[in-house]
């Protein structure tokens, strides 16, 4: 069963699995989990989801990320299935909670409520200026960005990922508060913060440190909002 103490063990295989495995531990101490399990609970909660699951799927939803990458859906529910075997739970919990896994990065259609939470949850830190920041920092940290040479076409690249992950947005809620926390910004604005973020970012500066070193080159308006995004007041709107 997903009782307290069983969430309280899978909150720190997600976590240890986070800040110690994924990119070699350089995003020790990101807070990138403790937010999607906030704004995921709320969702839950407000969707009537069965909130322990879409907790669970939301702990461990990056847990493929050491294998190097997170986006194919068999490879992420074989992993977490794994980590969820010592765990006292029935086939239908680790089932329910690996599709919320499996299918966060938009690869495949989320099939539950749950993991439809667990998506969006996700679609909504690569979203705005946090989702700019975010994407930069993976994709500088998984060798696909060469910082201190970032071309237009690389601005392009990550601009048009985040869109093709709002497309996928599952829930009402979701697309609400994607419409809410993203504001318009020009390729040429976002090359100059992707330059800056990308160079941060290979050197184990984590998403919270970046955002705050940013803020000044941002209109008030993206602070506003990015500060929205971080300490997730915007929920109070919703
Ligand atoms: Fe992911
Ligand atoms: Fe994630």
């Amino acid at each position: 069963m997903l009782v307290k103490e069983t969430l309280l063990k899978i909150k720190k295989l997600g976590i240890e699995t986070d800040w110690n495995d994924a990119f070699a531990g350089k995003s020790k101490g990101n807070r990138h989990l403790f937010r999607v399990v906030r704004l995921a609970r709320y969702m839950a909660k407000r969707l009537s989801a069965n909130v322990s699951i879409v907790e669970a799927g939301a702990w461990l939803h990056d847990s493929a990320l050491p294998s190097g990458n997170d986006y194919d859906y068999k490879k992420n529910r074989r992993i977490v299935k794994k980590l969820l075997s010592p765990f006292n739970l029935s086939t239908r919990e680790i089932n329910a909670v690996a599709e919320c896994v499996a299918a966060h990065e938009g690869t495949s259609k989320p099939k539950t409520v749950e993991a439809k939470i667990v998506h969006d949850t996700d679609v909504l830190e690569k979203s705005g200026m946090l989702g700019i920041i975010r994407h930069t920092w993976k994709m500088a940290n998984s060798g696909m960005l060469l910082p201190g040479h970032i071309t237009r076409k690389d601005a392009a690249k990550i601009l048009n990922h985040l869109q093709w992950r709002s497309k996928k947005l599952q829930t009402s809620l979701g697309k609400k508060i994607h419409s809410y926390v993203t504001i318009p910004i020009t390729q040429a604005k976002a090359q100059e913060i992707i330059s800056f973020v990308a160079e941060k970012a290979v050197t184990g500066i984590v998403t919270e440190k970046i955002a705050h070193l940013i803020y000044k080159k941002l209109t008030a308006i993206q602070q506003k909002r990015l500060k929205e995004q971080m300490n997730q007041d915007y929920l109070r709107r919703f």
